[in-house]
């Protein structure tokens, strides 16, 4: 498969959004929120790129659809047990594409009132947005290529891949 983005490639751009969180949130504490499972490979990479004292914890959903295609339904599956009132809380997501289900997301997680709420996303397809988010942290955009490995999958495979790869039509 094509890479599209090197393993070298994705430590720089971790190491960079890790220095800008650490940055941004100088004395005070964050509360990194990881996607199953898409996001484990970057929440993990992250959170030891981050300075500062940090938890994590994961959410889950499922969003109906075929396998490249979402309908746009987003369901919980999972949800967080780590109190976010008045946190800091950073959604970890492995890609946002139409942006429903950070949307989703978001929405949910701001119920629980938290002091602030941010988004970092490894990979950005801009141009396939539907609805209105944008990350606040950004690894890569992209084209509107389906792109698998570094924790992103193809029918739950693929994910361990070390780099990002475009995944061959029909494959
Ligand atoms: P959104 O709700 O359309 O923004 O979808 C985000 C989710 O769709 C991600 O968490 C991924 O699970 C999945 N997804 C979107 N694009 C890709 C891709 O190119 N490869 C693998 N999964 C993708
Ligand atoms: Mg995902």
């Amino acid at each position: 498969m094509e890479k599209l983005v090197t393993r070298e490639e994705i430590a720089e751009a971790v190491n960079r959004i890790g220095r800008q969180v650490t940055h941004d949130f100088a004395g005070e504490s964050v509360v990194l929120i990881g996607v199953l499972k898409g996001a484990c490979m970057f929440l993990s990479d992250l959170a030891r790129q981050i300075e500062l004292n940090a938890t994590f914890d994961f959410i889950a959903v499922r969003s109906y659809g075929t396998k490249k295609h979402t309908t746009g339904e987003v369901q919980l599956i999972k949800d967080v047990t780590t109190p976010l009132r008045d946190q800091n809380v950073i959604l970890v997501e492995d890609i946002l594409d139409t942006g429903l289900t950070l949307t989703f997301l978001k929405n949910h997680l701001m119920e629980h009132r938290p002091r602030s709420m941010k988004i970092a996303a490894l990979l950005d397809k801009p141009t396939r947005r539907v609805a209105s988010v944008e990350a606040d942290y950004v690894g890569f955009r992209i084209p509107d290529k389906f792109v698998v490995g570094y924790g992103l999958d193809y029918a739950e495979r693929f994910r361990n891949l070390p780099d990002i790869c475009i995944l061959e039509e029909g494959g």
